[in-house]
């Protein structure tokens, strides 16, 4: 575990208060009754670190640095390339981006830097290396954190200068060889769009070419890896002289960037986590929103992850901000440990006084300073953290089931001029991850290239583009006793989005053949019949024929498709494969995934029926995780949480004896369950 513990904190910026020393000792004082042992430093502190170019200032991080070790409280450092001072873009204007309409932006705002720069790039490695040589070896520096939030500039994270265009036309050199091969893989004859010179291509833009679909993945594959790049730069500069590990703090499902490439730059993932809580009553699509992003950062690496930010209270940029309601806090906090979090991390320590984030919610207010409800339930968390250390030492949760999310899919799904044009890939995918929360049963979020042997089912919903290899991947899979869903608009085209022709990828797998796709108006929609209650077949409807041998389980029930199939298995070697050939709705998925688990024997950790706001997840020993997920060798290693989302108390109906790890209580064939509650529980 990081630090040896699991780690309570946050960002915290002492340089906004220099001038304020009894300030900065409040803070270590109050960190300490908030149970805080682990502060973000520098994240924003280019302008105070180097003051004028090529002189640094390093003082005072220091006295803070060393301040905060004498109160045992450890540092994650930042390199400060996530905004730049303003002597460095008057000086070098070369370093702000280009927007895609072609205007160079103004100075100002953050994270809006060229990636290609070689100016920025030498600038922040010479700083990165000072950093590295004076704090790199500090006993209580733990952890690297690489820039912030990377491509969050708010459009599309890019920077289309000229050094930036070249930089992708090397890129596609590389990719492509020849333009012959790029002019095939773009479809280049349509619309006569057949490039005959390397410096004819440019990014997309909207007084350009915005149509070429192989063109606009190819632009996003280039920022991600530039991004990577940069990072990665960020990454060997801070080596130097330090063999601490690196993070860069990454936003959930995020589309600018795919997050997949950019883990390999690091150690360590680490995201930054605001829910809407309290946007209805009903808490249960936010959470599992949450817990989808939770467990995508865990299954990048398979290992334990950093709540690298999260708002004590409020935020500041939605249009109305609720307060987190009383225990909403604790609760969200656990959520993430619950999904392999090992840190419990807060925007920000002390509001500042003035600028954008002022009325940001932090750990200490304006006004009342320590003495606030949101205080004394940060504190809360403090107290309960340490209780789960040892517990929690070198476990992460196992699941046997994945769901795909994978960036390419997504980005090529709403690059679609096709059968919606309000196709939403994320939406779409969270609507069956929900079945799988609802019914605590745990999946990890995959993309196109993970390895699936882990796994008893794997979920690909609106599976539209077949990366190179995952046909055969999926084939293999299934054929080796995996169980596989799958959705309309599935295995359509390749990984340069040009269209399969003849079958679909997985025809002989899946035991179905896609002949239309109906993406019909409310007043045509369809029904269909599953396990004896009727459903409708909406949105997308594909128009299919079932190949001999194939189980059909539903047919649609109207209009001149009726008895076409809606939902299929197919046996496949030692495994199955469905295919559910219409979006519906989520009483329908909530019955269709309650058989195949049923079938699949998959369980969550009670083993038992959830009341509705209620999940369960389990970390297990990572090294004793057992590869066959035989329930009765995990049960005694098993660090079980359960969580109600629901500001009523709840019961949990379930066999047998669960002890209360904290309290030790043992709960025999019920939990019961507090408004907004969440308990843990050593099985
Ligand atoms: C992001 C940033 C922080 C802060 C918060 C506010 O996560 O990394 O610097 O701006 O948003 O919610
Ligand atoms: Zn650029």
């Amino acid at each position: 575990m990081l630090g040896g513990h699991l780690l309570h904190g946050g960002d915290y910026n002492p340089e906004q208060w220099l001038d304020c020393p009894e300030v900065l000792e409040e803070d270590i004082r109050l960190m300490k009754e908030a149970g805080v042992n682990c502060v973000t430093l520098g994240v924003f502190s280019w302008a105070v670190l180097e003051p004028e170019e090529g002189i640094y200032d390093f003082g005072w991080l220091e006295e803070i640095i060393d301040n905060l070790a004498r109160a045992d409280i450890q540092v994650i450092l930042a390199t400060p390339s996530g905004a730049m001072p303003h002597w460095l873009t008057q000086k070098y204007p070369e370093v702000m981006q280009v927007r895609a309409d072609g205007q160079r932006n103004l100075p100002g705002k953050r994270h809006n830097f060229c990636y290609t720069s070689p100016v920025m790039r030498e600038k922040i490695t010479a700083l990165d290396e000072a950093l590295s040589e004076r704090f790199g070896r500090k006993d209580n520096v733990i952890l690297w954190h690489l820039s912030n939030e990377l491509a969050g500039n708010f459009s599309d994270g890019a920077c289309h200068c000229d050094l930036c265009q070249r930089a992708f036309r090397e890129w596609l050199k590389e990719k492509y060889g020849t333009l012959e091969e790029l002019n095939h893989a773009w479809w280049g004859r349509f619309w006569s769009h057949v490039y005959t010179d390397w410096e004819q291509i440019h990014s997309p833009a909207p007084h350009g070419e915005t149509t070429v679909t192989g063109l606009e993945l190819d632009w996003r594959r280039f920022v991600t890896d530039q991004i990577s790049d940069f990072c990665g730069m960020e990454r060997r500069a801070v080596a130097k002289y330090s063999e601490l590990p690196v993070t860069t703090n990454f936003m959930d499902t995020f589309k600018n960037i795919d997050y997949n490439r950019l883990q390999k730059e690091l150690d360590i993932i680490s995201w930054d986590n605001y829910p809407c809580w309290h946007k209805e009553k009903d808490e249960v699509p936010v959470a599992v929103r949450a817990s989808f992003s939770h467990s995508m950062m865990r299954t990048m690496k398979k290992k334990p992850f950093l709540l690298m930010e999260s708002a004590p209270s409020v935020v500041n940029w939605r249009n109305n901000n609720p307060v987190k309601r009383p225990g909403m806090h604790m609760l969200s906090s656990m959520q993430a440990v619950a999904h392999g979090s090992d840190s419990v991390q807060y925007f920000q320590w002390r509001k500042g006084r003035g600028s954008y984030e002022k009325f940001h919610g932090a750990v200490l207010d304006h006004k009342n300073g320590s003495d606030t409800r949101t205080f004394r339930e940060v504190s809360e968390v403090g107290k309960r953290l340490p209780r789960l250390d040892q517990m929690l030492d070198r476990t992460v949760n196992c699941p046997k089931a994945a769901i795909l999310f994978d960036w390419t899919n997504w980005w090529a799904v709403e690059d679609i001029t096709g059968p919606r044009l309000d196709l939403d890939y994320p939406a779409c995918v969270l609507a069956h991850y929900r079945v799988f929360w609802e019914k605590g049963i745990e999946a990890d979020i995959v993309d196109m290239d993970a390895d699936l042997s882990s796994y008893q089912l794997v979920s690909a919903p609106l599976n539209y583009m077949y990366k190179k290899g995952w046909d055969k991947k999926i084939r293999k899979f299934v054929e080796s006793g995996g169980v596989f869903v799958t959705t309309y608009f599935s295995g359509m085209a390749d990984e340069t989005d040009l269209c399969f022709t003849g079958h679909h990828p997985l025809e002989e797998v899946l035991g179905i053949i896609q002949e239309e796709i109906d993406a019909p108006s409310k007043e045509f929609e369809n029904l269909f019949v599953y396990a004896g209650k009727e459903y409708t077949a909406q949105r997308m409807c594909e128009i299919n024929r079932a190949k001999e041998g194939t189980e059909v389980l539903s047919v649609y029930e109207r209009d001149f498709y009726a008895g076409c199939p809606v939902v299929t298995r197919n046996q496949f070697g030692k495994g199955e494969a469905y295919y559910l050939a219409a979006e519906s709705d989520l009483a329908f998925l909530r019955a269709f995934y309650g058989d195949v688990f049923e079938r699949t024997g998959l369980k969550n950790a009670l083993d038992t029926e959830l009341p509705y706001g209620v999940t369960v997840t389990e970390r297990t020993c990572a090294d004793q995780a057992p590869a066959d997920g035989d329930a009765e060798t995990k049960k005694h290693k098993g660090v079980v949480f359960v969580m109600n989302f629901k500001n009523d108390p709840v019961c949990v109906e379930c066999a047998g004896e669960w002890t209360d790890a904290e309290t030790g209580e043992v709960c025999r064939d019920r939990i019961e369950m507090k408004a907004f509650g969440s308990r843990v529980f050593v099985s």
